[in-house]
């Protein structure tokens, strides 16, 4: 017997990411568009907002609205502003979620953790859903067990609204895990702003460059006497590279409950 398709709410349709995902779910076979979400297109119907074939579905203004509509999985690609209570929505709705939006903390995650274990859910969460961008992740795992000095970096348009970016606290959390890098100087006894040595995560520094002529770069800079590692991840213009991990989350979050965090969790590295 074939295997049903996967229902799917995507909220932040319209979006930069939200868009290209549209697109691959609309062309692929075993995924299922119910219901899509954006304020500012709210009651268009899809397929003519986007000149496409397939789902004549209308958009909803909201995710409570949206999540009428039973599905399996939320995906969320909206706003820092508005993820939170979305997620915990849908999972109070017994409904999967993968996220895509930054902005959450450490508590927010705990928080959402709690809710999936308690509804009996999954939960996929990425800071980053890019494939180079988790092997960023992976090597770095690897050089924080023999440097033991580091400080990372993001850089992003001038427009993202939260700091430090989703893709480097989670960076930092990881990194938290394994190894907290040696702070020779305290940052408390800085003489000057201590804002200057950037927001410390996870014992580390986070520093966060918002300018245009960015997209999004992520890069950790390791330090020994006379020599220096870094590690650095360039996203280009387009959202692709964002689209095959998500999916990928999608079709896996079902098979465990609570929250898991990086797409590494769902790939054999
Ligand atoms: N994890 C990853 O790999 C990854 C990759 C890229 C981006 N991101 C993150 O994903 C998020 C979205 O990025 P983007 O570049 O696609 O943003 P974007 O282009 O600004 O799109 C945001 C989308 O969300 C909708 N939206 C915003 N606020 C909303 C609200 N309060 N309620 C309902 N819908 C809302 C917007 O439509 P309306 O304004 O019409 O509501 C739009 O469809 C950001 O937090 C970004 O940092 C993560």
């Amino acid at each position: 017997m074939e295997n049903p398709k996967i229902n799917i709410c995507l909220a932040g349709v319209t979006g930069w990411v939200g868009r290209a995902l549209y697109n691959e779910i609309n062309v692929s076979d075993d995924l299922n568009l119910i219901s899509a979400v954006s304020r500012k297109q709210a009651g268009k119907h899809i397929s003519d907002l986007f000149n496409s074939d397939g789902t004549g579905i209308m958009i909803d203004k909201s995710v409570p609205d949206a999540l009428e509509k039973k599905c399996d999985v939320l995906i969320d690609y909206t706003s820092p502003l508005i993820v939170k209570e979305n997620v915990l929505l849908a999972i109070s709705r017994k409904v999967n979620v993968v996220i895509g939006t930054s902005g959450l903390s450490d508590s927010d995650f705990e928080e959402i953790n709690d809710a999936a274990v308690k509804n009996r859910v999954g939960v996929l969460a990425a800071g980053n859903f890019s494939i180079t961008a988790v092997l960023l992740q992976h090597f770095a795992q690897i050089a924080v067990k023999y440097v033991p000095n580091w400080e990372i970096f993001d850089y992003a348009t001038e427009h993202k609204p939260d700091a430090p970016s989703g893709t480097t606290r989670e960076l930092a959390t990881r990194l938290a895990n394994i190894q907290k890098p040696t702070i020779h100087y305290p940052i408390d006894e800085t003489i000057g702003d201590k804002s200057s040595r950037g927001a410390t995560v996870g014992g580390m520094q986070l520093h966060s460059v918002r300018l245009p002529g960015f997209n999004f770069s992520f890069e950790i800079i390791f330090g020994l006497h006379n020599e220096r590692l870094s590690i650095r991840h360039d996203s280009g213009n387009g959202a692709e590279p964002y689209v095959n991990g998500t999916l990928l989350a999608v079709r896996k979050v079902s098979s465990f409950i609570g929250l898991k965090r990086g797409l590494d969790t769902i790939l054999n590295i």
